[in-house]
């Protein structure tokens, strides 16, 4: 499968306040300014500090993403953000789906899909993120469970241009754990047929990329694994050395 230019996401998480976040961008800023990079760079903050980021990254090259949208439009929905707030805060990207969502506000996959739906109509690109957890890898069922999170999750709104696809094994987050680059490759071929032959109208393939404990070592790796268009980077991107350094592989 012929390589992409890679997209590198970062998913800041509940993590970074306002001072730490304005040093980050400031020092990031210069290392885009200075060096040519290929390739895509998203950065996903909490949504507080979009408003100050939005401000710092014009000319950088780097477009923000936000971690969650609302389902709705808009309306009473006390505490929630929807996609056109998103939007107006010049995101580009949303992620859905994240399995800490699926976990701790039991989203499932039909939710997932009307938020893509409501993001897609917000001309928002959805980063949807499906994997298994342990205990089905162990069962032989991580393919099963992937391919349902993918038919379920993925709206008909999708096409080629405003999806992408982020494999996270839900064992692999935060754990310092990750497959070999071989079974990734194998999963990720495994997604891109899987999207190929039950989507349609998706004018160009859609990306998938990897997520789950990629660090400044196994980086250069995993985007050598087949069928690996990016990564989506937790930890590692709230150091901006580390986070710079793994786009270095490829920018
Ligand atoms: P991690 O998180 O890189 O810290 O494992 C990845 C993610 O949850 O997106």
């Amino acid at each position: 499968m012929p390589k992409t230019v890679p997209i590198f996401i970062a998913n800041w998480k509940m993590n970074s306040r306002l001072v730490e976040s304005m040093q980050y961008i400031k020092k990031f800023r210069r290392y885009m300014l200075n060096n040519l990079v290929g390739s895509e760079v998203v950065i996903c903050p909490p949504a507080t500090l979009l408003r100050d980021m939005a401000e710092k990254v014009p000319g950088t090259g780097v477009r923000l993403g936000g971690q969650d949208c609302y389902h709705e439009e808009k309306g009473a929905f006390t505490g929630d953000i929807s996609a056109q707030m998103l939007k107006d805060m010049t995101c580009e990207y949303v992620i859905l789906g994240h399995s800490e969502r699926r976990k701790y506000h039991n989203e499932d996959n039909k939710l997932i899909a009307k938020k893509a739906e409501t993001a897609h109509g917000c001309k928002l690109k959805t980063i949807i993120c499906v994997g298994e957890t342990k205990e089905e890898r162990k069962n032989k069922k991580a393919k099963e469970v992937v391919k349902k999170q993918l038919l379920g999750s993925i709206p008909k709104s999708a096409t080629g241009k405003n999806l992408i696809i982020a494999y996270e094994p839900v064992w692999a987050i935060g754990t310092n754990t990750t497959p070999t680059p071989e079974e990734i490759g194998d999963m990720h071929l495994y997604i891109h047929k899987i999207l190929k032959s039950h989507t349609n109208a998706f004018e160009k393939t859609v990306r998938v990329v990897y997520g789950g404990s990629v660090n400044v070592e196994n980086a250069g790796g995993i985007l050598d694994a087949e069928g690996v268009n990016g990564l989506l980077i937790g930890r590692a991107s709230e150091d901006v050395e580390a986070f710079w350094r793994i786009i270095q592989y490829i920018g």
